[in-house]
């Protein structure tokens, strides 16, 4: 007889788990949940409770749960019909219409993302990720094994001229460029046009697929829209773009979208056949309801006016309370993070037990490099908390730096 240890199975893991890294992000949802005392909440990129409807949603799922049996049975892996209908109405009304068969409904960003590198990211494939990134977008790159060069950044988004340098001493193009050109995570900051003009070029010139990751540009609150990629690139370049409800309605409903080409949606559907089958019917019936029901805009309008209070507020507070210590920060026009920049030799994760014991949680800058970059930088979400509790997040982020010279 053959005893099998606990851990006995690591041996027989596929090479790919190597590439499996987990999530810093996530995984500060239990460690904050653990905690007893108080804790401003500025990991996380939830939204604000307040905006989260949840009268609303309690009588919408009573209407679907009333409305048939059928909601509860499996559903068409492309979406809900009616979800899709009142999708792709909502979307044309925002100006950014879409066809049918480039849409694809998701369980969440995540796994639009997921989707998309499961077809387009093979071992040793090259992916161009921005730096900082969105820890969650290269750890999923990392899990199909591609290989990510980090292309840094500045207040007008990726330096695209910097990516191409990149790629010029390397002597070989991206396969699929990674960005998050609205209101980036962690970094908050923008794409210009013009580099998103170039960029569009560079995909093309390249024949290399952009994933444009976009959870936030219907949460702009200052500044003017901008084109997305994949708007700009029609008939030139190829893009996947991967929306998500997480952000506008909310994230607990696992709800997202993808619009690509429909040669590209085909495929998506027959991977998730081998995945989840489809997304939860009836939390698309209720995200469809939500959007038929004729208040979307109004919601998004309060959204927007919230988070951009929440950003000044925030704003304020780090200049009152930071500002003699020469740290910068962002100055997002939308969505829900600003990033952080402490004095040099800084180590923000060095940083946070004495930032949680104090009472604030952030995201250490390191998380969203693969290599490690930004000891000195941390990303703040100004989404959650109202903004006397932002103020006093700071404060406490304060105490912490005095109490923890070594880190400071
Ligand atoms: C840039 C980016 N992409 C994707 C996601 C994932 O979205 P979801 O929660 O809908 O899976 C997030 C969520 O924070 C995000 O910020």
């Amino acid at each position: 007889m053959t005893l099998v240890r606990m851990g006995a199975a690591t041996p027989l893991f596929a090479s790919r788990v190597r590439g499996i890294t987990g999530s810093v992000i996530d995984a500060s949802t239990s460690l904050l949940a653990a905690q007893s005392h108080d804790v401003v909440r500025l990991a996380m990129g939830s939204p604000a409770p307040e905006a989260i409807p949840s009268g609303v949603f309690a009588d919408l799922l009573a209407d679907v749960a009333g409305s048939g049996v059928d909601a509860f049975d499996y559903g068409a892996t492309e979406g809900d019909p009616a979800l899709r209908e009142a999708l792709l109405e909502f979307l044309a009304e925002q100006g950014t219409p879409v066809r049918a068969d480039e849409l694809l409904i998701t369980s969440g960003g995540m796994q639009g993302l997921d989707l998309a590198c499961k077809l387009f990211v093979g071992a040793g494939d090259l992916v161009a990720v921005e730096s900082p990134t969105y820890t969650n977008g290269t750890a999923t790159i990392s899990g199909y094994e591609g290989e990510m060069l980090e292309v840094p950044g500045d207040r007008d988004g990726m330096n695209v001229a910097a990516l191409e340098a990149l790629v010029s001493e390397r002597g070989a193009p991206p396969k699929v460029i990674y960005t998050i050109p609205t209101f980036q995570n962690p970094s908050g900051t923008t794409l210009s046009l013009e580099r998103r003009e170039r960029l569009v070029e560079l995909a093309e010139q390249w024949d290399a697929l952009i994933l444009e990751d976009d959870p936030y540009s219907l949460l702009r609150f200052e500044g003017e829209p901008l084109p997305s990629l994949r708007e700009l690139a029609t008939g030139r370049a190829r893009v996947v773009a991967v929306h998500t409800f997480s952000k506008i309605i909310a994230p607990g409903l696992r709800v997202g979208w993808v619009v690509a080409e429909p040669e590209v949606i085909t495929r998506m559907i027959d991977a998730r056949q081998s995945m989840d089958t489809c997304t939860a019917p009836p939390m698309q019936r209720l995200v469809a309801r939500f959007l038929a029901g004729g208040s979307a805009e109004t919601h998004l309008s309060g959204l927007r006016e919230a988070y951009r209070d929440r950003k000044r507020a925030m704003q304020e507070a780090l200049a009152l309370e930071l500002g003699d210590l020469g740290a910068t920060w962002t100055d997002p026009y939308g969505g829900f993070f600003l990033w952080l920049t402490l004095s040099e030799g800084t180590d923000t994760q060095a940083l946070f037990p004495a930032a949680l014991s104090e009472g604030v949680a952030y995201i250490p800058g390191q998380a969203f490099s693969i290599s490690g970059r930004f000891d000195n930088a941390l990303r703040l979400a100004f989404s959650a908390e109202p903004p006397e509790r932002a103020r006093e997040g700071v404060r406490r982020l304060r105490r912490a730096l005095e109490r923890q010279p070594a880190a400071n």
